[in-house]
């Protein structure tokens, strides 16, 4: 076990698992990628030791959920096996379709295993007999691949009744196909949709882990997640806090995109600087990083010392680069457009904010804009930002504001050119 290797003091390059980089090959240590292989071995483990004991070790991990918002996998796990209800089910969010993100869809793919293993052990600890595997509709293409490790599993007695011969231990998985909307990535919208219902987000609290998929106990993870308490149960919580930070134990997995010469899949520890991620994948002239997707942060080059860790740069893992030969407007527009279609419409200041944002943003790409614009679309960041009913109208206008902080120039430049560029002081106005 990894726990005793660490007691022993084996060095890090000699404990399983290899940090592998999936586009050019360079092989690096790492924690999840390159070593795609189980037998069984966490559900085994699991078996053999007692749930209590596999919840301990995941506690012992520091193991904090892979989506993005980084809240502790054990207190969740423990939430939802102590709450309580008549039935319990584990859901696996892979309903991946942040912009620029694509780390889930290699995951499903080649350690379709690993993350079936780690919502099987999660059942076995709360005490689970159903879970959801809620896949992208986009990823359609992935059920057959899908259908068949589950159906191999099943024979293997990895699921179904009496797992691996244990009395009272029975579970199984069904994929439910997402229909393209973006807010039901967002847990509560997710397990709405799940129920056959329309993807709205509810009010929480309560959590899922007290009432969620049927008003029950329900436990919510993303695929990463999943695929690293596997390794955590199987090799032990010391095993994942060798690696990243006090606070964020553990490597991420990024999907990298945009002007670099080597795009993919990379993993790194927590910690890891910006700057190290770009050098890595070949980008040069980097104007801008867009982390975390449309919903994230934009970085200027003065944030590229900064880590990707909980604690100063949080990321579900969409890593996007933009080199000077860019105009960020278009990115700005990009995603003003893609919040304005995705919102769902429930609450006003994400129905209307975003609408307003997008045909501001497209004001000032169309050289007609002025610095009240500028202003409005402000105001209308902060009141989305305050008053929307669910994340996607919390970080919806993250990009704007974001950009006319960081990189005022690409909207100063098109008001310059602007016929009519009206001075107008709305505060000075209103007060
Ligand atoms: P959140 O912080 O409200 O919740 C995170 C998780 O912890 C949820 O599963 C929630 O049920 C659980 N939780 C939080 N407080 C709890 C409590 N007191 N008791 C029990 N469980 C509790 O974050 P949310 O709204 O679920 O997600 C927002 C995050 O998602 C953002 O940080 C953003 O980075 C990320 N995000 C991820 C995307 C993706 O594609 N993976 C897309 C857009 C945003």
């Amino acid at each position: 076990r990894i726990a005793d290797l660490v007691q022993e003091g084996i060095p890090l390059e000699r404990w399983p698992g290899e940090f592998f980089r999936v586009e050019n090959n360079i092989r690096r240590r790492g924690l999840l990628l390159g070593n795609p292989a189980t037998d069984g071995a966490a559900v085994r483990r699991l078996l053999d030791a007692g749930a209590e004991a596999a919840l301990a070790e995941v506690e012992r991990s520091g193991l904090r959920g892979r989506g993005g918002a980084g809240f502790t996998t054990a207190l969740k796990w423990r939430f939802c096996r102590e709450a309580p209800g008549t039935d319990r089910y584990v859901v696996c969010n892979a309903d991946e379709g942040e912009p620029g993100t694509f780390k889930d869809r290699v995951l499903l793919t080649d350690y379709t295993d690993l993350v079936i293993e780690g919502m099987t052990v999660c059942a076995g600890v709360i005490g689970a007999r159903r879970g959801f595997l809620y896949l992208r509709g986009e990823y359609r293409y992935l059920l057959p691949h899908l259908e068949s490790v589950l159906q191999r599993r099943r024979a293997e007695g990895l699921l179904g009744t009496r797992i691996l011969g244990a009395d009272g231990f029975d579970f199984d998985i069904e994929i439910h196909l997402g229909a393209g909307a973006y807010i039901c990535g967002e847990e509560s919208a997710l397990i709405e949709s799940l129920e056959g219902k329309r993807g709205v987000t509810r009010k929480r609290p309560p959590f899922p882990v007290t009432s969620g998929f049927d008003d029950q106990p329900t436990v919510v993870n993303n695929v990463e997640t999943f695929l690293a308490a596997a390794r955590v149960v199987q090799w032990g919580g010391y095993w994942l806090r060798g690696e990243g930070t006090d606070q964020s134990a553990g490597s991420k997995i990024l999907s990298v995109s945009g002007d670099c010469a080597r795009p993919g899949i990379y993993e790194y520890p927590f910690g890891t600087p910006v700057h190290q991620v770009l050098s890595d994948c070949g980008a040069e002239n980097t104007q801008a990083v867009q982390i975390s997707g449309a919903a994230g942060a934009t970085l200027s080059p003065a944030d590229f010392d900064r880590i990707i860790a909980f604690e100063d740069l949080p990321t579900a893992g969409s890593f996007m680069i933009f080199d000077h030969s860019r105009d960020l407007l278009d990115m700005v527009r990009n995603f003003a457009a893609f919040f304005a279609h995705e919102s769902c419409g429930f609450c006003t200041p994400c129905r209307v904010g975003g609408a307003l944002l997008r045909n501001l943003v497209e004001k000032v790409a169309a050289g007609q804009g002025s610095e009240y614009d500028l202003s409005e679309m402000r105001r209308i960041g902060t009141v989305m930002r305050r008053a929307s009913y669910c994340g996607l109208g919390h970080t919806a206008p993250n990009h704007v504001v974001n950009t006319l902080d960081k990189f005022p120039l690409i909207y100063g430049r098109r008001l310059a050119r602007a016929s009519h560029t009206p001075s107008f002081d709305l505060d000075a106005a209103l007060s």
